[in-house]
């Protein structure tokens, strides 16, 4: 279980000091695929990376299966951060090592000989459908295959909990579903606790089963994924929602002068 009490966190950038969350309580519990949501800059990717102290909170304690963990540092951070598998929006695969050597990596760095960590990684490799692209490198992969290699190289520890950072917003919806799916399966399987942060109202929705919406820096709304979206108790999850919801004028996208479709994002 996760634990965040009273958390805060200021920045301290060259242009003054810069309040990116505060007074974050929350608690997310074994098995929980547990989504964060809220607009750009509303504090998710702070949040999330004080899980891993690759951040560290300046107000507030935060607790891991029982220990507090704000402290942390040398040895208890790397045994904190080998039981804390994280993605990322960019995939952050190494160009330079094959799909096999990007998984095998954080089993090397732990001291595992070549021969158990290609044992595992193929192990894992064929969890998530890739084993036969074992000997490739990352740029010669699509995004979703990419991804995959990432959720598999997150798992090599064999961690309790693995965190998600708009890990799918690079992806086209068909292959997020697929990637949604695995993370669910992996959550389901071996039992592996989630926080998924995202802007999506979609991905909530298919893979949460609770969900915190966050907005400038303030947790505004916790709960069960379904009593959100069902009756959602502040404005800003009211916006959310509305800007997600069928609309005739919103479903129209805007054209240009060409009568050419222009992205939304
Ligand atoms: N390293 C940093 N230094 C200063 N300000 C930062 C830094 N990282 C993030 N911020 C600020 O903190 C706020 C929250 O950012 P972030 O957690 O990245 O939001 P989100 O992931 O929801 O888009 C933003 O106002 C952002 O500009
Ligand atoms: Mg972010």
């Amino acid at each position: 279980m996760i634990e965040l009490i009273d958390v805060g966190k200021v920045y301290h950038a060259s242009d003054g000091d810069h309040r990116a969350l505060e007074g974050v309580n929350l608690r997310i519990e074994d098995g929980d695929i547990f989504g964060i949501i809220g607009e750009s800059g509303a504090g998710k990717s702070t949040l999330v990376r004080l899980l891993n102290l690759l951040e560290r909170p300046t107000e507030g304690r935060i607790i891991i299966d029982g220990s507090d963990i704000t402290d942390y540092q040398g040895k208890e951070l790397r045994e904190l951060r080998a039981n804390i598998g994280m993605i990322f929006q960019s995939f952050a695969l190494f160009q330079q090592r094959s799909v096999l050597q990007n998984v095998t990596f954080p089993l090397e760095v732990r001291g595992e000989s070549k021969a158990a960590s290609a044992e595992r990684a193929h192990e894992l490799l064929r969890l998530v459908s890739l084993d036969d692209k074992s000997s490739r490198y990352p740029s010669e992969l699509s995004g979703g295959q990419q991804q995959r290699v990432a959720i598999a190289r997150a798992l090599a520890n064999s961690p309790h909990y693995m965190l998600c950072d708009e890990a799918t917003s690079a992806l086209d919806s068909r292959t997020t579903v697929q990637v949604l799916d695995l993370l669910a399966q992996i959550n389901d399987e071996l039992g592996v606790t989630m926080v998924v942060i995202t802007h999506s109202l979609d991905v909530a929705r298919r893979i949460c089963n609770r969900i915190a919406v966050i907005d400038g820096g303030h947790i505004v709304e916790e709960g069960f994924t379904a009593d959100v979206f069902a009756n959602p108790q502040s404005d800003i999850t009211r916006e959310l929602l509305d800007w997600g919801a069928p609309n005739v004028k919103k479903a129209t996208a805007p054209q240009t002068s060409e009568g050419e479709e222009v992205a939304c994002d």
